[in-house]
């Protein structure tokens, strides 16, 4: 059986690729290792953590929100089993609709670890060791990324036991609410688990290498995130470098770490400790090495086309240069597909959005304050404060801001950072303006419903040229 397209990894990048290629009349199959489709994200990543952020906002909401808006609660009761099941529920929900696109497209699957075995050829390993070699026209490396270690000051890479001592993995299946959780590192991963623990009860304490917390965001946007966040819980131990983290005898871990700038040692006791520094490429037992494909800093090296060193073997993803997103990595598979289709496909790194989804959200599309200003570029700002939203204020959400950054000579909108209830979902509107070389003057005589949040991000908008009407 010869193929004319083999994915290696069926995460959000190697699925919608191999689905988008079938679309378009190609013979495909996915080699996925896990018993389910999905890859990191839908397994142990986006989806399952998506589900305990929800189910525990809900949990705090009835804890504390509620009274309000005039609705008296009893104390709400936390039934862990419950929330791990709704979690597992949305996981399997996902996973199984994978498999389903991929059944409806006739995309053939095969389970077992996929490795490149020479030019157009993939060899699949079973669990039993049988190996399944399969022909094909071309390859694409669609394998994601792995939890990055982290050393301690002797060079020793910490253990992650999963249980005490937890990746992102192991935080979101823990038996019961820690009394102390330490996350290392204030990125993503560290504020979105750090938020679900705390409001199910946890003291959480988060200790970042930088002097601020999520790194690349827009500065101002991560003062005022760091400020609500402080507000309903976190502390932060900022310019703090963990240097150790061992598990204590009488159970739990303790966590080392230093000031950045020099000084004494300090230590924290915990009942769990999330290690969220960062993620890194997947590569390993790819036959990469034997198959010529060059890598740099551990990531596959790869054109404007995505296509490797090697003729016929591509790369995308987490895998790939580029922020480890998942909607990044789907944009990339639909592109390549069309590329290998022979169509123009094409992926526009420019208006890539980001969000964090915690509460209030955190979203962000195209260059910050900061970025504009170690390029040089002239810029203009606009920006409104969702406590001036109707809106926000009948739903008590009031906390944040709209801010849009304009060419300060062609009005060009460069970036758009949001941070406040909904801002995920609200930065789209910039991104599709974005992707038309949109004006903020554009955005601003554009109508938005009355009354809505979204009538914050046209007000920032108006505020570029210091027209808004309600602030
Ligand atoms: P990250 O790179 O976002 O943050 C890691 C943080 O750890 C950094 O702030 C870094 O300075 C700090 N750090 C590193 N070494 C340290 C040390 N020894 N002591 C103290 N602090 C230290 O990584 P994170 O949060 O693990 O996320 C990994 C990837 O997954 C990212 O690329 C992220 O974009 C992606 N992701 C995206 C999500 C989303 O879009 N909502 C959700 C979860 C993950």
């Amino acid at each position: 059986m010869s193929y004319d397209l083999i994915v290696i990894g069926s995460g959000p990048g190697g699925y919608v690729c191999a689905i988008r290629a079938a679309q378009l009349g190609l013979k495909v199959a996915v080699v996925e290792k896990r018993k389910t489709f999905g890859g990191t994200c839908l397994n142990i990543g986006c989806i399952p953590s998506k589900a305990l952020l929800y189910a525990s906002e809900m949990f705090e909401e009835a804890g504390h929100g509620m009274a309000a808006l005039g609705i008296k609660l009893p104390a709400p009761e936390l039934d862990m089993p419950a929330m791990m099941k709704h979690k597992q529920d949305t996981v399997d929900a996902n996973v199984n609709g994978v498999a389903f696109l991929l059944k409806k497209h006739k995309v053939e699957t095969f389970t077992g670890h996929g490795s490149i075995g020479g030019a157009g050829v993939v060899n699949v390993t079973a669990q039993d060791g049988t190996v399944t070699a399969l022909e094909t026209k071309n390859i694409v490396i669609a394998t994601g990324s792995d939890v990055a270690k982290l050393r301690n000051s002797k060079g020793e890479t910490i253990t992650i036991d999963e249980t005490t001592i937890v990746s992102s993995t192991g935080a979101l299946t823990l038996q019961k609410v820690p009394g102390h959780l330490v996350v290392v590192g204030a990125g993503v991963i560290g504020l979105e688990l750090g938020s679900v623990w705390l409001r199910l009860g946890a003291k959480v304490t988060v200790v970042e290498y930088l002097d601020r917390i999520l790194p690349g965001m827009d500065g101002e946007v991560a003062k005022t995130f760091q400020r609500l966040l402080e507000k309903q819980g976190f502390s932060f131990k900022l310019a703090a470098k963990v240097t150790d983290v061992n598990p204590s005898e009488s159970g739990g871990a303790s966590v080392s770490f230093e000031p950045v700038a020099g000084g004494a040692s300090q230590s924290l006791g915990a009942d769990i400790v999330l290690i969220a520094t960062g993620r890194v490429p997947f590569t390993e037992g790819l036959g990469l090495e034997t198959a010529g494909v060059a890598l740099e800093r551990g990531r596959v090296v790869i054109d404007g086309h995505f296509a490797t060193n090697v003729a016929g073997i591509y790369a995308i993803g987490d895998v790939v240069r580029g922020p480890m997103l998942a909607h990044k990595a789907e944009d990339e598979g639909v592109a390549l597909a069309e590329i290998i289709a022979g169509q123009h496909g094409h992926v526009n790194y420019d208006a890539i959005p980001g969000v964090v989804y915690t509460q209030p959200e955190v979203a962000s599309v195209g260059k910050t304050e900061e970025e504009l200003k170690s390029a040089g570029i002239a810029y203009k700002v606009g920006k409104f404060n969702f406590t001036a939203n109707g809106r926000a204020r009948a739903m008590r959400h009031t906390d944040g801001f709209v801010k849009i950054l304009a060419d300060a000579t062609t009005d060009r909108v460069l970036g758009a950072h949001i941070i406040g209830f909904g801002a995920g979902d609200m930065i789209h509107e910039i991104v599709v303006l974005m992707e038309f070389g949109g004006s903020s003057e554009d955005l601003a005589r554009t109508c938005h419903a009355h009354p809505t949040l979204s009538e914050a991000v046209k007000e920032a908008a108006m505020a570029v040229e210091k027209r808004q009407i309600h602030a």
